[in-house]
């Protein structure tokens, strides 16, 4: 095995408590294989080439669902979809959230067709982009967003969204999450930053296996759990202009270092499913990359899923990237670079070049055999042969109390607390409070893109009883309390005026600032520079002298360099979910004391984007890491003191393991939790060391008082990098490892 498999791998498994005993996985995977083995020997070359091809719902329909006007399906179109095209998946919704029941009567709809209308009777794998929860399902419960989960720095409650997100996933019927976002975060303009968890590989990789363990199990095919899908393999993360879908220069040294990893631990964690990267890494489309797909990805992590591509991508190759001079040739490029199923997504064309390009011998019958045998082996993983149809009975904890309990829990856990000047938080509830920003009375700004629609704006459509930040406040203080004024619009002055006007009559103001909704390619930006309209709000309002407290609901670290020296506290909320007005209201007055810390460098300066394991040359001379606040950093109501680091040795040989100590004491007054965080740094190397490296985390309770004594074990895989001939390696040499301020030099012989 190797070194970096077995790194992540020990990490991990270690929580997979078994739903099924080892034996039972192996008889299973035994079973599994004869059966697809039987099944593709009776499917003629039509009906495989259908497998491989998926469609939206959008292909067969006959009505749009809108706010206003209830979907409906065309049956003749699904009818010819399946028993003319033979296809293997249909994705997506045609355009809001349904409500459960109809899920159910899609999905009967669709299984009844491919099960008792077919010839061999093979289940569609329906996918979703269930993003953080049930995006797609009216009241689903909706989760923080990734980049909100990552803030939480707490692996079970990454678990518990996964699980959480299965259940009810699969309670609409539907078995295949597009999720979890793999890529790692080191883009902050990225419009798809806060789909990821972070800048950080060690931490991404913590928070996405759990996750997929917690919508897995280690059987997808119980009820209750569904289908993982990696995305999007590989390099989408780093577009360097910062747009959505434009190229990233990534060598194959650092893919290997920076974005592979992720993708290494979801393969091990057991996602069965990937999707491909939207865009071109190295003038190469992920689409067409033989050597990502089907070299690094099958052949050496040993991936046995399928690999489908992204939303229109195959076609792209001919009309977008004009590496295809006909579809057709797209088609053949795709499916020979080792892409298994393709999104088409909205017509047979892929169905028709394919079935041509393996009748004239362009494509091997191998080749097609292959892609046909591992998407069969999830279905049959899924017991979708035995039962494709939606169990009702799920219904039952379908948003229920425990599941908006473990969400309040999340959201609470996720905010940021990263300036609170002469303890100006938390707020006493007896005094009258200023409300105003565009993010104060908005559902949307918490929850981000994929809820409800895809770009997750309307507004209207958002469960009404659902608490804004400022029905939230009402809620703690009482409305008689509370003044709110809208004060800006996100890019427009509306009555700045009357907000500071009011501000003079408060005692303190919640001012709440932020972005809209957006979700891919149409969030792009060109300046990370918050709004001018809400950074006057926020110099008007402080002008008036009255404390001011800044709320910030974003998807990526919008600039707020020039006031933030002008505001006493900040909190930075980024996607806390459904439930992130109640949480934020219970950090403002002390009803929680905050723990999340930041999953990516908040920077300073447009022009300043370093992270924070930034190289020595970038230090060098002058520069600087000088963010506005950085990675792994979160202020509580409390404070905590380390002491004691020690290690087990001073030199160790590369098969032994060093163990890490410290006590962590809670000096302050109030119980709270503490992320403890581990960084390695490797002294000297032949390829340039980071600063520092997260190599540990936990995050644990504290009652007042109260000293934990935490202990890391770190071993060569932690120590290893990739080398100048791109594969992993350890040298001897020094190391330092930093806990707080804490440090302790040892050797590598
Ligand atoms: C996105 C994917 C998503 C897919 C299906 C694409 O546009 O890039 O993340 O899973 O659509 O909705």
């Amino acid at each position: 095995m190797k070194p970096f498999l077995t790194f992540f791998a020990c990490l991990f498994f270690f929580v997979f408590t078994a739903a099924l005993s080892v034996n039972e996985q192996n008889e299973k995977a035994g079973l599994i294989d004869k059966q697809v083995k039987e099944l593709l020997s009776k499917m003629t070359l039509e009906e495989k080439v259908g497998q491989m091809t998926q469609i939206t719902l959008q292909a067969v329909s006959k009505i749009q669902g809108t706010k206003d006007q209830a979907h409906q399906i065309d049956d003749a179109k699904l009818e010819e979809a399946i028993k003319k095209y033979h296809v293997g998946s249909i994705l997506n919704v045609y355009d809001v959230a349904h409500a459960i029941e109809y899920w159910h009567e899609i999905i009967n709809k669709i299984q009844n067709i491919s099960k008792k209308e077919t010839r061999l009777g093979i289940p569609i794998l329906y996918g979703i982009d269930a993003i953080h929860g049930t995006t797609y399902t009216k009241g689903g419960t909706l989760f923080p967003q990734a980049v909100s989960i990552a803030a939480t720095w707490n692996t079970e409650i990454a678990k518990q969204a996964g699980e959480i997100t299965a259940y009810e996933t699969r309670a609409s019927g539907i078995p295949w999450n597009f999720y979890p976002v793999m890529d790692i975060g080191r883009q902050p303009l990225w419009s798809r930053l806060w789909e990821t968890f972070g800048e950080d590989v060690y931490l991404a990789s913590q928070m996405g296996a759990s996750y997929i363990y917690g919508a897995q199990g280690n059987n997808i095919g119980a009820e209750d759990k569904v289908a993982t899908c990696l995305k999007h393999y590989v390099g989408y993360s780093y577009p360097f202009n910062g747009k959505d879908r434009t190229p990233a220069w990534i060598s194959e040294r650092i893919l290997r270092e920076y974005f592979l990893p992720t993708f290494e631990t979801g393969v091990l964690a057991g996602a069965p499913t990937v999707m491909v990267n939207s865009s071109e890494v190295d003038g190469i489309p992920g689409h067409a990359n033989y050597h990502l797909l089907t070299e690094v990805l099958k052949n050496e992590l040993n991936f046995k899923g399928f690999v489908v591509s992204d939303w229109e991508d195959i076609i792209r190759l001919h009309t977008r990237d004009k590496l295809a001079e006909t579809p057709k040739e797209a088609v053949r490029i795709a499916v020979m670079a080792g892409i298994d199923m393709s999104m088409v997504p909205y017509n047979f064309s892929f169905y028709d070049h394919l079935l041509e390009l393996v009748k004239e011998g362009s494509v091997p019958l191998s080749r097609i055999d292959e892609a046909v045998t591992r998407i069969l082996r999830v279905k049959f993983q899924l017991g979708l042969f035995e039962n494709p149809f939606p169990n009702k009975d799920l219904s039952k904890k379908f948003a229920s109390k425990e599941f908006t309990d473990a969400n309040l829990n999340a959201a609470r856990e996720s905010i940021i607390l990263t300036k609170n000047e002469g303890n100006i938080l938390p707020l006493s509830k007896n005094k009258k409070v200023l409300v105003t920003g565009p993010t104060a009375n908005m559902l949307s700004v918490m929850n981000g893109g994929w809820t409800i629609t895809w770009q997750g704006n309307e507004e209207t459509l958002y469960p009404q009883e659902k608490n804004t930040v400022l029905e939230a406040i009402h809620n703690k203080i009482g409305k008689q309390n509370v003044n709110y004024v809208e004060g800006c619009s996100f890019d427009k002055d509306i009555n700045t005026n009357k907000a500071v006007a009011n501000a003079r009559n408060s005692d303190v103001v919640v001012l709440c600032l932020g972005e809209p909704t957006y979700c891919e390619t149409p969030g792009s930006i060109f300046d990370l520079t918050l709004n001018k309209a809400q950074l006057d709000l926020a110099e008007r309002i402080a002008e008036t002298g009255k404390p001011v407290v800044l709320i910030m609901l974003e998807g990526r670290p919008r600039l707020i360099t020039s006031i933030e020296p002008k505001i006493e506290g900040i909190v930075l909320g980024f996607l806390p979910g459904m439930e992130g007005g109640n949480a934020i209201a219970d950090v403002l007055f002390g009803d929680y004391n905050p723990n999340g810390k930041l999953p990516i460098t908040y920077p300073r300066y447009p022009n300043g984007i370093t992270l924070y394991d930034y190289k020595p040359i970038e230090k060098f001379d002058g520069y600087d890491y000088d963010p506005l606040w950085p990675f792994g950093y979160g202020l509580s109501y409390t404070d905590f003191r380390y002491s004691n680091l020690k290690i087990s040795a001073d030199e160790i040989s590369e098969s032994e393991e060093l163990t890490v100590t410290v006590d962590v004491q809670n000096v302050g007054k109030l119980p709270g939790k503490e992320v403890v965080q581990l960084y390695l740094t490797d002294k000297y190397g032949s390829v340039t060391r980071p600063n520092k490296q997260l190599k540990g985390f936990e995050k644990i309770s504290f009652n007042p008082g109260e000293t934990k004594t935490m202990t890391f074990k770190l071993n060569k895989e932690h120590l290893s990098f990739i080398g100048q001939e791109n594969k992993r390696i350890v040298e001897k040499g020094d190391f330092e490892i930093t806990v707080d301020n804490l440090k302790k030099k040892f050797r590598l012989k």
